[in-house]
């Protein structure tokens, strides 16, 4: 068990689909502290950054103009075990095979209009986290409701 933070972005797909509320809701009902919240219309210098691993994949121009087809919501989530939390809620890459009840599953028929993009490891995640978001647009706020989602041992309360 650990605390984490987790990155989210709602893509194009998701903005364009009017599904920000529906998406942002599930997160917010599931427990999840939301640290940082904006929209930004992405540009060809950060998605080269962040699908950096993608460069030599056949999909890879795609993927990027995609992400810039309208602005995104990026967010950011704090939880115990977060990351994981946030995939699982995410489902697969392809919006076909995802299981209903995932918001891909839901939501989406493909691969790259597949609604929103979730850090999947620390790693990435406290890269990512800091590619999009600046420190002080993160917020370390008392969330009240906190002894209500976590027993004591689980997480430690201040
Ligand atoms: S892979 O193949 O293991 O690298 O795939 P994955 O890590 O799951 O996906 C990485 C991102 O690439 C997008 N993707 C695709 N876009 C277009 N066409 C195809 N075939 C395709 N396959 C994967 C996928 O949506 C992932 O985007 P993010 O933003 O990371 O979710």
């Amino acid at each position: 068990m650990s605390l984490e933070r987790t990155l989210v972005i709602l893509k194009p797909s998701a903005v364009q689909r009017g599904l920000i509320g529906e998406i942002t809701s599930r997160f917010e009902r599931k427990g999840l502290r939301l640290v940082g919240m904006k929209m930004m219309q992405l540009t060809d210098d950060i998605l080269n950054e962040h699908y950096a691993h993608l460069s030599e994949r056949p999909f890879f121009q795609r993927v990027k103009e995609s992400m810039m087809a309208s602005p995104v919501v990026a967010c950011c989530y704090e939880g115990v075990d977060a990351i994981q939390i946030v995939r699982s809620m995410t489902g697969a890459t392809n919006g076909r095979v995802a299981v209903p009840g995932t918001i891909r599953g839901d939501f989406s028929v493909s691969s790259q209009e597949n609604i929103i993009h979730t850090s999947d490891s620390p790693k990435t995640a406290a890269e990512e986290v800091k590619r999009f978001f600046k420190q002080d647009e993160l917020f370390d706020y008392k969330l009240v409701s906190l002894p209500f989602l976590y027993y004591s041992d689980e997480y430690q309360l201040t």
